[in-house]
């Protein structure tokens, strides 16, 4: 299959997929940093979307997210400045979701209500896949499949300076937190990767 992954410089999906054997490539505005470059288109990725049998995305969501909620109302007044990229984000996101290719995977954490985004397909967490954090990341996706836990673990605690218990990524940066987690990637490719290009299946 010829697999785009949008939006990804670590190469964690794209690498996943040609382990299993497909012609993947990761696009990212920024150089990879997962070592392969030949696989690596650095550009835009809106100008490579035609011609993929399946496109996995992995738009940006610093204005999307739930979590930046409390910038987008700060003393309760909207930040109309933010409101609008927000609003830039959600159409860049839809673009990636209706791209010309049977098979899409479009992933991002909670998004907020005032963005109206189509409801996702499911839910996945990092503990269902091997590693012990729980972090919710929903998946929305066109003529695959959901994805099925391939490893469940229970997520650690560990305690903070301040002796509060988390299972969450607190203390990692947005770039480590942003990168997919190597059993998610995995398990994308050997479920995904399975496919035939004829079937198209609905989740609806
Ligand atoms: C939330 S991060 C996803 C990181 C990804 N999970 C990984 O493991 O590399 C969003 C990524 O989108 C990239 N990006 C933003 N706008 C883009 C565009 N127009 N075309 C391609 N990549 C873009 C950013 O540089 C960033 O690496």
């Amino acid at each position: 299959m010829k697999v785009l992954i949008a939006c990804e410089e670590s190469q964690e999906v794209c690498k996943s997929f040609r382990a299993k054997g497909h012609e993947a490539y990761s696009c990212d505005v920024l150089p990879c940093s997962g070592g392969h470059p030949e696989w690596h288109i650095q550009d835009d990725v809106l100008n490579h979307l035609d011609g993929w049998d399946l496109i996995i995305a992995h738009p940006p969501c610093t204005y999307l997210s739930r979590a930046g909620c409390r910038w987008l109302y700060p003393n309760h007044i909207l930040n109309e400045e933010r409101y609008k990229k927000g609003l830039e984000a959600k159409e860049f996101f839809l673009k990636l979701l209706n791209a010309p290719c049977n098979k899409i995977v479009v992933e991002n954490p909670h998004p907020q209500k005032i963005y109206d985004l189509p409801k996702e397909s499911q839910i996945i967490h990092p503990w269902q896949f091997g590693h012990k954090f729980k972090k919710a990341t929903h998946l929305w996706i066109k003529g695959l499949p959901l994805l099925m836990a391939s490893g469940i673990v229970t997520p650690e605690y560990y305690i903070d300076k301040k002796g509060i218990r988390h299972t969450k990524l607190n203390g990692w940066s947005a770039k480590k937190k942003s990168k997919t987690f190597p059993g998610i990637a995995k398990a994308m490719a050997e479920q995904w990767g399975r496919v035939k290009n004829t079937e198209n299946i609905s989740n609806d």
